[in-house]
């Protein structure tokens, strides 16, 4: 059955809210082993074996929402706030494409002091100066301002939906709403930016029938990007006590949503990483085909601080040689090209 499951899914990239269920479900053995080199073909074929580097930099910690899981969460009251200036976050650019990078995501907490027109100013020096891809996550904004960021510069967008559940999501963000999330995905969609949605695995309340929809849902609405990375417990925040998610749960999700929407490019998370040593590389290999370095200046990273673990001091460049490494031993290279997505099928 399992395999009729798998099989199914890598010839019609299609599986019902049970199929993949039972799949997310399946133990240590053969049968998962099936499932993870099922999704490393349909990576083979669908995107190839170059696997793309994005150079984040996280240029503000502010944050007006409060979602429960998050220490950036504006009740965080114990945590240095920083907006790194412009002519920074410029240096740190120049960095990113130097390393060989051809993407930079600026990413922020909901932080209002960047207006519309500051984050245009931005992007278009960026552009201009640097000839960089642009992913922006930024969050929620109204439409102008997207179109604005768009007009300006802004090629892509992450936007991770967090979880399908409404009930969850409504427990998890006391001050944002799914409907919106999903307005906003569609905006984005419109601009024809390339549009990134994505989950967390584990978080307290989702069981597996809520992550199954968190598939469906990507590929429902048709995103060119998804993140999916466990959750992991931050001590300033309500959910201090609860347990971290599952590494094997997560990259199980990684594969199925790999099978399920075929040419997108997913990310092996840091999250993924932070959790387990090889975790990153357990992605890799079924079904991840995206690695997105921190470059965020050494004096602000420990401050960007969304789950604990994520202060090493390792550099990026020194991050990109290790993968080098690996990729190479497993007959794959780092993606020279700007990765863009694949036309879809
Ligand atoms: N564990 C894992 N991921 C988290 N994020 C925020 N807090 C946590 C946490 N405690 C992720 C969310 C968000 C991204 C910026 O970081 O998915 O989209
Ligand atoms: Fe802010 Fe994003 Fe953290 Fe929510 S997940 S508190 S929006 S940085």
């Amino acid at each position: 059955m399992i395999q009729n499951y798998i099989s199914k899914a890598a010839v019609t990239g299609n599986l019902i809210r049970d199929e993949i269920i039972a799949l997310l479900t399946l133990p240590e053995g053969a049968e998962r082993d099936m499932l993870f080199a099922a999704a490393d073909r349909v990576r083979k074929e669908c995107v190839g074996d170059e696997v793309y580097l994005r150079g984040i930099v996280e240029f503000s910690n502010y944050c007006g929402r409060n979602c429960l899981y998050c220490g950036l969460r504006r009740g965080n009251a114990k945590l240095v706030r920083y907006r790194i200036p412009d002519d920074e976050i410029l240096a740190a650019a120049g960095r990113v494409r130097d390393a060989g990078t051809s993407t930079i995501v600026l990413q922020s907490g909901e932080d209002p002091w960047y207006t519309r027109e500051r984050l245009c100013f931005l992007v278009r020096r960026i552009k201009t100066e640097l000839g960089l891809v642009i992913t922006l996550s930024i969050g929620e904004r109204p439409f102008e301002d997207y179109a604005a960021f768009r007009e300006a510069g802004a090629d892509r967008f992450l936007l991770k939906h967090e979880t399908a559940s409404r009930d969850l999501y409504k427990r998890l963000h006391p001050d944002s709403q799914f409907e919106n999330r999903l307005k906003c995905l569609a905006w984005l969609g419109e601009l024809d930016y390339e549009v990134g949605a994505g989950c967390m695995v584990g978080l307290p309340g989702q069981d597996l029938g809520a992550l199954a929809d968190d598939i469906l849902l990507v590929k429902k609405i048709k995103v060119d990007m998804v993140g999916i990375g466990p959750f992991i417990a931050h001590p300033d925040t309500p959910l201090a006590a609860m347990p971290d998610g599952d590494v094997a749960l997560t990259v199980k999700t990684v594969a199925v949503a790999r099978l399920l929407t075929r040419t997108t490019n997913i990310p092996a998370t840091t999250a993924l990483g932070i959790l387990d040593p090889k975790g990153r590389e357990m992605g890799l290999s079924a079904g991840a085909n995206v690695m997105m370095p921190d470059f965020t200046p050494v004096k602000y990273r420990s401050l960007y601080d969304l789950y604990p673990g994520r202060s090493g001091v390792i550099e990026p460049e020194q991050v990109i040689q290790s993968i080098r490494g690996y990729l190479e031993s497993q007959g794959k290279s780092i993606g020279m090209g700007p990765g863009f997505r694949r036309k879809r099928e």
